[in-house]
């Protein structure tokens, strides 16, 4: 193993058991690089140049095939973010009910920009693609959970509450 290589951070051997199984699904690894790719961001948080070079390595894949993955969707950070990502969809249904004005409200309460994390930590405010659950538009998913017809009041509540649980989901 090279220099670069051992600083690369590191699937645990039941991930990488995990990870067998997986590609021994598919008639070729690279088709198991989005699953990958959610067990690489739930391990490390979020999927840094050095775990996209990782999940490249373990996948026998050129980084670059995994980059467009990355890049691609919106599920994938790249960035750490806080304990309470909201994800606002801003798509042609929930910007006609409001989706804008959802965002504008977050970052003004919060004090950042979109894409931008609070100084303490807790919330990170991003935009989304449609989230397929345009029925209930507006919607914001915070961390796994969808959050549908919520106006600034709903957000307003919810940021007093997780606030008062010092950051405790
Ligand atoms: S447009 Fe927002 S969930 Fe579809």
């Amino acid at each position: 193993m090279s220099a670069v290589e051992q600083a690369l951070p590191q699937f645990s051997s039941k991930r990488l058991e995990e990870i067998k199984t997986l590609i021994a699904r598919y008639p070729h690894s690279r088709s198991a690089l989005l699953p990958v790719l959610h067990m690489a961001q739930e391990d490390f948080e979020y999927l840094s140049m050095d775990v996209q070079k990782l999940v490249a390595k373990t996948l026998g894949l050129h980084l670059m095939a995994v980059r467009e993955v990355v890049t691609f969707y919106t599920m994938f950070r790249e960035k750490p973010c806080g304990t309470y990502l909201l994800e606002v969809c801003t798509n042609a249904g929930c910007m006609l009910n409001g989706a804008d004005e959802l965002v504008r409200h977050l970052c003004d309460t919060l004090e950042i920009k979109v894409g931008g994390t609070t100084p303490d930590g807790l919330f990170t405010v991003t935009e989304v693609e449609c989230a397929g659950a345009c029925a209930g538009a507006p919607v914001v998913q915070i961390n796994n959970a969808y959050h549908e017809k919520v106006d600034a009041a709903h957000m307003d509540v919810f940021i007093t509450e997780a606030r008062g649980q010092g950051g405790k989901k």
